[in-house]
Protein backbone atom coordinates (compact mmCIF):
# COMPACT_ATOMS: atom_id res chain seq x y z
CA UNK A 1 0.00 0.00 0.00
CA UNK A 2 1.35 3.80 -0.67
CA UNK A 3 0.96 6.56 1.44
CA UNK A 4 1.14 10.31 0.52
CA UNK A 5 2.03 11.47 4.19
CA UNK A 6 3.98 8.56 5.44
CA UNK A 7 6.61 5.90 4.76
CA UNK A 8 6.43 2.42 5.87
CA UNK A 9 9.22 -0.25 6.30
CA UNK A 10 9.63 -3.15 7.71
CA UNK A 11 13.01 -4.48 9.23
CA UNK A 12 12.75 -8.16 10.29
CA UNK A 13 9.51 -8.68 13.01
CA UNK A 14 9.36 -4.73 13.24
CA UNK A 15 7.08 -1.94 11.56
CA UNK A 16 8.89 1.34 11.29
CA UNK A 17 6.27 4.42 9.93
CA UNK A 18 7.97 7.55 9.86
CA UNK A 19 6.19 10.91 8.99
CA UNK A 20 6.42 12.70 6.20
CA UNK A 21 5.38 16.39 5.43
CA UNK A 22 8.48 17.99 5.77
CA UNK A 23 6.85 21.02 4.02
CA UNK A 24 5.06 21.36 7.43
CA UNK A 25 7.01 19.92 9.50
CA UNK A 26 4.70 16.73 9.85
CA UNK A 27 1.99 18.61 11.26
CA UNK A 28 -0.58 16.24 11.78
CA UNK A 29 -3.57 16.59 9.38
CA UNK A 30 -6.14 14.49 8.71
CA UNK A 31 -4.37 12.88 5.88
CA UNK A 32 -1.23 11.65 7.92
CA UNK A 33 -3.48 10.10 11.06
CA UNK A 34 -5.57 8.35 8.73
CA UNK A 35 -2.63 6.90 6.92
CA UNK A 36 -1.09 6.19 10.01
CA UNK A 37 -3.75 5.11 11.43
CA UNK A 38 -3.94 2.16 8.71
CA UNK A 39 -0.25 1.39 8.69
CA UNK A 40 -0.78 0.71 12.01
CA UNK A 41 -3.60 -2.06 11.75
CA UNK A 42 -1.53 -3.24 8.68
CA UNK A 43 1.39 -4.19 11.11
CA UNK A 44 -1.56 -5.09 13.84
CA UNK A 45 -3.19 -7.71 11.90
CA UNK A 46 0.91 -8.99 10.21
CA UNK A 47 1.46 -12.15 12.09
CA UNK A 48 5.38 -11.81 11.55
CA UNK A 49 5.56 -7.52 13.32
CA UNK A 50 6.09 -7.72 17.06
CA UNK A 51 7.03 -4.17 17.38
CA UNK A 52 6.58 -0.97 16.02
CA UNK A 53 8.16 2.25 16.31
CA UNK A 54 7.10 5.96 15.01
CA UNK A 55 8.95 8.83 14.23
CA UNK A 56 9.52 11.62 12.20
CA UNK A 57 12.48 13.58 10.69
CA UNK A 58 15.80 15.38 12.31
CA UNK A 59 13.91 18.51 12.76
CA UNK A 60 10.51 17.45 13.93
CA UNK A 61 8.90 14.79 15.46
CA UNK A 62 5.63 16.37 14.76
CA UNK A 63 5.10 20.05 15.45
CA UNK A 64 1.56 19.69 16.50
CA UNK A 65 -2.04 18.98 14.88
CA UNK A 66 -2.09 21.19 11.46
CA UNK A 67 -3.30 24.93 12.41
CA UNK A 68 -3.60 25.55 8.92
CA UNK A 69 -6.62 23.16 8.71
CA UNK A 70 -8.10 23.74 12.07
CA UNK A 71 -7.94 27.69 11.28
CA UNK A 72 -11.78 27.79 10.23
CA UNK A 73 -13.21 25.19 12.16
CA UNK A 74 -16.58 25.87 13.68
CA UNK A 75 -18.05 24.65 17.43
CA UNK A 76 -20.82 22.56 14.98
CA UNK A 77 -18.75 21.05 12.78
CA UNK A 78 -15.63 19.97 15.31
CA UNK A 79 -18.84 18.25 17.64
CA UNK A 80 -20.17 16.59 13.97
CA UNK A 81 -16.83 15.74 12.97
CA UNK A 82 -16.21 14.56 16.18
CA UNK A 83 -12.59 16.30 15.51
CA UNK A 84 -9.84 14.28 17.08
CA UNK A 85 -11.91 11.07 18.09
CA UNK A 86 -9.81 9.44 15.35
CA UNK A 87 -6.48 10.29 17.00
CA UNK A 88 -7.84 7.95 20.21
CA UNK A 89 -7.52 4.60 17.76
CA UNK A 90 -3.80 5.21 17.79
CA UNK A 91 -3.70 5.06 21.15
CA UNK A 92 -6.05 1.57 21.27
CA UNK A 93 -3.61 -0.79 19.09
CA UNK A 94 -2.79 -3.90 20.95
CA UNK A 95 0.89 -4.52 20.18
CA UNK A 96 3.91 -2.30 21.44
CA UNK A 97 4.69 1.25 19.93
CA UNK A 98 7.43 3.18 20.37
CA UNK A 99 7.56 6.97 19.44
CA UNK A 100 11.38 7.72 18.41
CA UNK A 101 11.59 11.65 18.67
CA UNK A 102 13.99 14.23 17.53
CA UNK A 103 13.11 17.44 17.08
CA UNK A 104 10.13 19.03 17.68
CA UNK A 105 7.06 17.01 19.45
CA UNK A 106 4.77 20.23 20.31
CA UNK A 107 0.85 19.88 20.67
CA UNK A 108 -0.74 17.29 18.47
CA UNK A 109 2.76 15.68 18.59
CA UNK A 110 3.59 15.45 21.94
CA UNK A 111 0.04 14.17 22.60
CA UNK A 112 0.82 11.92 19.54
CA UNK A 113 3.99 10.71 21.09
CA UNK A 114 2.53 10.33 24.74
CA UNK A 115 -0.29 7.92 22.65
CA UNK A 116 2.76 5.71 21.91
CA UNK A 117 3.98 3.19 24.58
CA UNK A 118 7.05 4.60 25.23
CA UNK A 119 9.23 7.40 24.22
CA UNK A 120 12.71 7.48 23.34
CA UNK A 121 14.27 10.74 22.25
CA UNK A 122 17.23 11.89 20.70
CA UNK A 123 19.33 15.38 22.55
CA UNK A 124 17.43 17.07 20.29
CA UNK A 125 14.16 16.62 21.18
CA UNK A 126 11.61 19.29 22.61
CA UNK A 127 8.72 18.79 24.23
CA UNK A 128 5.78 21.50 24.38
CA UNK A 129 1.57 21.96 24.82
CA UNK A 130 1.83 25.58 23.14
CA UNK A 131 -1.58 25.45 22.48
CA UNK A 132 -2.50 28.07 24.71
CA UNK A 133 -0.90 30.68 22.43
CA UNK A 134 -3.23 29.85 19.86
CA UNK A 135 -6.08 30.24 22.24
CA UNK A 136 -6.86 27.01 22.36
CA UNK A 137 -6.00 23.71 24.84
CA UNK A 138 -4.47 20.34 24.13
CA UNK A 139 -7.31 18.21 23.27
CA UNK A 140 -5.77 14.97 22.03
CA UNK A 141 -4.80 14.39 25.84
CA UNK A 142 -2.43 16.41 26.79
CA UNK A 143 -3.52 18.43 29.51
CA UNK A 144 -4.53 14.07 30.88
CA UNK A 145 -1.44 12.51 29.86
CA UNK A 146 0.96 14.78 30.59
CA UNK A 147 -0.61 15.27 34.34
CA UNK A 148 0.04 11.98 34.37
CA UNK A 149 3.31 11.54 33.25
CA UNK A 150 5.67 14.29 34.33
CA UNK A 151 2.91 15.32 37.70
CA UNK A 152 0.67 18.71 37.71
CA UNK A 153 3.79 21.57 38.16
CA UNK A 154 5.14 21.13 35.00
CA UNK A 155 2.12 19.48 33.34
CA UNK A 156 0.39 22.65 34.42
CA UNK A 157 3.40 25.26 33.36
CA UNK A 158 3.60 23.62 30.18
CA UNK A 159 0.43 24.10 29.11
CA UNK A 160 -0.55 27.66 30.80
CA UNK A 161 2.72 29.08 29.29
CA UNK A 162 3.63 27.08 26.49
CA UNK A 163 6.80 26.39 27.44
CA UNK A 164 8.73 23.39 26.13
CA UNK A 165 10.93 20.79 28.05
CA UNK A 166 14.32 19.73 26.28
CA UNK A 167 15.09 16.44 26.35
CA UNK A 168 17.05 15.92 29.12
CA UNK A 169 14.26 17.89 31.40
CA UNK A 170 11.92 15.06 29.86
CA UNK A 171 13.91 12.26 31.27
CA UNK A 172 14.53 13.81 34.76
CA UNK A 173 10.41 14.12 34.57
CA UNK A 174 9.84 10.94 33.15
CA UNK A 175 8.23 11.68 29.95
CA UNK A 176 10.85 9.73 28.25
CA UNK A 177 12.40 6.45 29.28
CA UNK A 178 15.52 7.63 27.55
CA UNK A 179 18.23 10.27 25.86
CA UNK A 180 20.38 9.15 22.98
CA UNK A 181 22.15 11.28 20.62
CA UNK A 182 20.00 12.12 17.50
CA UNK A 183 22.33 10.00 14.58
CA UNK A 184 21.96 6.81 16.85
CA UNK A 185 18.10 7.36 17.82
CA UNK A 186 16.60 5.12 14.64
CA UNK A 187 18.64 2.78 15.03
CA UNK A 188 18.45 2.59 18.69
CA UNK A 189 14.66 2.28 18.36
CA UNK A 190 14.94 -0.42 15.48
CA UNK A 191 17.29 -2.35 18.46
CA UNK A 192 14.74 -1.74 21.26
CA UNK A 193 11.63 -2.59 19.29
CA UNK A 194 13.47 -6.09 18.05
CA UNK A 195 14.51 -6.99 21.32
CA UNK A 196 10.50 -6.69 21.87
CA UNK A 197 9.59 -8.56 18.69
CA UNK A 198 12.19 -11.38 20.14
CA UNK A 199 9.56 -11.76 22.96
CA UNK A 200 6.69 -14.13 22.69
CA UNK A 201 3.93 -11.52 21.25
CA UNK A 202 0.90 -12.76 23.50
CA UNK A 203 2.98 -12.16 26.75
CA UNK A 204 3.97 -8.33 25.77
CA UNK A 205 0.54 -7.43 24.83
CA UNK A 206 -0.65 -8.85 27.77
CA UNK A 207 2.06 -6.91 29.43
CA UNK A 208 1.31 -3.77 27.19
CA UNK A 209 -2.21 -3.65 28.30
CA UNK A 210 -1.66 -4.83 32.28
CA UNK A 211 0.56 -1.41 32.54
CA UNK A 212 -1.94 0.61 30.47
CA UNK A 213 -4.41 -0.60 33.38
CA UNK A 214 -2.52 1.34 36.00
CA UNK A 215 -3.68 4.85 34.44
CA UNK A 216 -7.65 2.82 34.41
CA UNK A 217 -8.60 1.98 37.42
CA UNK A 218 -7.42 1.58 41.48
CA UNK A 219 -4.36 0.21 42.77
CA UNK A 220 -6.23 -2.78 44.31
CA UNK A 221 -8.40 -3.55 40.75
CA UNK A 222 -4.61 -2.89 38.49
CA UNK A 223 -3.08 -5.53 40.90
CA UNK A 224 -6.27 -8.15 40.78
CA UNK A 225 -6.26 -7.66 36.89
CA UNK A 226 -2.46 -8.01 36.80
CA UNK A 227 -2.30 -11.49 38.93
CA UNK A 228 -5.38 -13.02 36.57
CA UNK A 229 -3.48 -11.96 33.58
CA UNK A 230 -0.35 -13.72 35.32
CA UNK A 231 -1.94 -16.74 36.17
CA UNK A 232 -3.57 -17.15 32.28
CA UNK A 233 -0.18 -16.98 31.10
CA UNK A 234 0.88 -19.88 32.64
CA UNK A 235 -1.58 -21.71 30.31
CA UNK A 236 0.95 -20.63 27.36
CA UNK A 237 3.52 -22.84 25.90
CA UNK A 238 5.74 -19.36 25.82
CA UNK A 239 5.73 -19.56 29.48
CA UNK A 240 7.11 -23.75 29.33
CA UNK A 241 9.65 -22.76 26.83
CA UNK A 242 10.85 -19.35 28.36
CA UNK A 243 11.75 -21.12 31.90
CA UNK A 244 12.82 -24.29 30.47
CA UNK A 245 15.34 -22.41 28.24
CA UNK A 246 15.96 -20.60 31.46
CA UNK A 247 17.06 -23.77 33.16
CA UNK A 248 18.57 -25.59 29.99
CA UNK A 249 20.62 -22.78 29.73
CA UNK A 250 19.75 -21.99 26.45
CA UNK A 251 17.87 -19.11 23.66
CA UNK A 252 14.44 -19.51 24.21
CA UNK A 253 12.43 -19.68 20.95
CA UNK A 254 9.28 -18.69 21.48
CA UNK A 255 6.06 -19.73 19.27
CA UNK A 256 3.22 -17.46 20.31
CA UNK A 257 1.49 -19.90 21.21
C1 LIG B 1 0.64 23.74 10.18
C2 LIG B 1 2.88 24.14 10.47
C3 LIG B 1 2.82 23.76 11.82
C4 LIG B 1 1.54 23.34 12.31
C5 LIG B 1 4.84 24.31 11.39
N1 LIG B 1 4.16 24.47 10.24
N2 LIG B 1 4.04 23.88 12.36
N3 LIG B 1 1.80 24.12 9.67
N4 LIG B 1 0.50 23.35 11.47
N5 LIG B 1 1.37 22.92 13.58
C6 LIG B 1 4.67 24.94 8.95
C7 LIG B 1 4.94 26.43 8.96
O1 LIG B 1 3.74 27.13 8.74
C8 LIG B 1 5.91 26.55 7.84
O2 LIG B 1 5.20 26.49 6.61
C9 LIG B 1 6.72 25.27 7.94
O3 LIG B 1 5.92 24.35 8.68
C10 LIG B 1 8.03 25.47 8.67
O4 LIG B 1 7.76 26.06 9.93
P1 LIG B 1 8.52 27.38 10.45
O5 LIG B 1 7.66 27.99 11.48
O6 LIG B 1 8.94 28.22 9.32
O7 LIG B 1 9.81 26.70 11.12
P2 LIG B 1 10.68 27.28 12.32
O8 LIG B 1 10.86 28.75 12.20
O9 LIG B 1 11.89 26.40 12.39
O10 LIG B 1 9.79 27.04 13.65
C11 LIG B 1 9.50 25.75 14.07
C12 LIG B 1 8.36 25.78 15.11
C13 LIG B 1 7.16 26.55 14.52
C14 LIG B 1 8.83 26.45 16.41
C15 LIG B 1 8.00 24.32 15.43
O11 LIG B 1 6.84 26.01 13.24
C16 LIG B 1 5.92 26.49 15.35
O12 LIG B 1 5.79 27.15 16.36
N6 LIG B 1 4.93 25.68 14.89
C17 LIG B 1 3.64 25.58 15.53
C18 LIG B 1 3.74 24.80 16.79
C19 LIG B 1 2.38 24.71 17.47
O13 LIG B 1 1.77 25.71 17.84
N7 LIG B 1 1.89 23.50 17.61
C20 LIG B 1 0.59 23.25 18.25
C21 LIG B 1 -0.45 23.22 17.18
S1 LIG B 1 -2.05 23.15 17.88
P3 LIG B 1 5.38 27.64 5.48
O14 LIG B 1 4.38 27.22 4.45
O15 LIG B 1 5.11 28.93 6.15
O16 LIG B 1 6.80 27.47 5.07
C22 LIG B 1 -2.27 21.55 18.25
C23 LIG B 1 -3.61 21.24 18.79
C24 LIG B 1 -3.64 19.88 19.35
O17 LIG B 1 -1.44 20.73 18.06
C25 LIG B 1 -5.01 19.58 19.80
C26 LIG B 1 -5.58 18.43 19.11
C27 LIG B 1 -4.64 17.55 18.44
Amino acid sequence: KTYETILVETHGRVGLVRLNRPQALNALNAQIIAELDAALDGFERHPAIGCVVITGSEKAFAAGADIKEMQSKTYPGTYLDDFITAWDRISQKRKPIIAAVAGFALGGGCELAMMCDFILAADTAKFGQPEIKLGVMPGAGGTQRLTRFVGKAKAMEMCLTGRMMDAAEAERAGLVSRVVPAAELVDEALKVAAQIAGMSLPIAMMTKESVNRSYETTLAEGIRFERRVFHAMFATQDQKEGMSAFVDKRKPGFTNS
